[in-house]
C-alpha cells in the first residue's frame, strides 16, 4: 500500500513544512530558479500548491495529481490543474518555454523516463532543483523514517541521489549552472 506521509494530508501544513525545512532559504531557491527561467511561460510538473508561482513575474501552469493540493491552490489564484505529470499529451503542446523540476524527482519511481520524453520535446529548456542526502541525515538515511515523512499518497518513497550522483545525473542530461543550496542543488538543462 503506498503511504502518506505528514505533510501530504494538508496544503497549510505542507507549506510550513517547507519553510521550517529551509530554515529560511526558499527566497534564496526561488531568486536562484527565477535568474534561470528567462522569457517565456512556465510548466511546473509535480507542482504541489504551487507556491512558487507568487515569485515569478511569467505566465505559469501548475500539474498536480493531488487535489486537495490544487484545490488550494486554485483558492490562492495560482494556475494548478489536476493531472498525471505522465499524461504529456495534455500539456506538452501547450507552448511552455521552461518546465520546472522542484523536489519532484525523488517522488517518482521513473525520473529518466520523464526527462527523456521532455528532452524530445518542444520546450526550451529544463529547470531542476533536487535535494541530496547528507550521510547524517536520520531521516532520509532509514527507509522507514523517510516513507513517513516523504511519501505523498502518489508514489512509494525512492531513495533520495547524494551529492556526486546527483551532479552526475545532471551532467548525463547537458545540466549547466549548477547552484547548491543547503543540500539541494539547482541546474538548467537546455533543449531547444
Ligand atoms: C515534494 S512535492 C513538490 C511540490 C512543489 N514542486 C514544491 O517544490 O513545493 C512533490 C509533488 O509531486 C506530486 N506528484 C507526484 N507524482 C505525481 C504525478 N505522477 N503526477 C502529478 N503530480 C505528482 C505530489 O503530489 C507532490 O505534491
Amino acid at each position: 500500500m503506498i503511504m502518506k506521509g505528514l505533510m501530504y494530508y494538508s496544503p497549510r501544513m505542507y507549506e510550513m513544512m517547507m519553510h521550517v525545512s529551509h530554515r529560511g532559504d526558499l527566497p534564496k531557491r526561488f531568486g536562484a530558479i527565477k535568474g534561470l527561467i528567462g522569457p517565456g511561460r512556465v510548466l511546473e510538473l509535480g507542482c504541489g500548491t504551487a507556491f512558487i508561482q507568487d515569485f515569478l513575474d511569467r505566465p505559469y501552469l501548475g500539474i498536480e495529481k493531488n487535489p486537495r493540493f490544487a484545490t488550494y491552490a486554485l483558492r490562492k489564484n495560482r494556475n494548478v490543474v489536476v493531472d498525471d505529470i505522465f499524461n504529456y499529451g495534455n500539456y506538452l503542446r501547450k507552448g511552455h518555454n521552461t518546465v520546472l523540476l522542484m523536489d519532484v524527482l525523488h517522488h517518482i519511481p521513473n525520473p529518466a523516463v520523464l526527462l527523456d520524453r521532455l528532452m524530445d520535446s518542444n520546450i526550451s529548456q529544463v529547470i531542476i532543483c533536487e535535494p541530496y542526502n547528507l550521510p547524517e541525515s536520520v531521516i532520509h538515511s532509514s527507509k522507514a523514517l523517510n516513507r513517513l515523512f516523504d511519501s505523498d499518497g502518489i508514489n512509494d518513497a525512492t531513495d533520495w541521489h547524494d551529492r556526486e550522483s546527483l551532479i552526475d545525473f545532471y551532467e548525463g542530461y547537458g545540466g549547466v549552472d549548477l547552484t547548491e543550496i543547503r543540500n539541494s542543488i539547482i541546474t538548467r538543462i537546455p533543449v531547444r
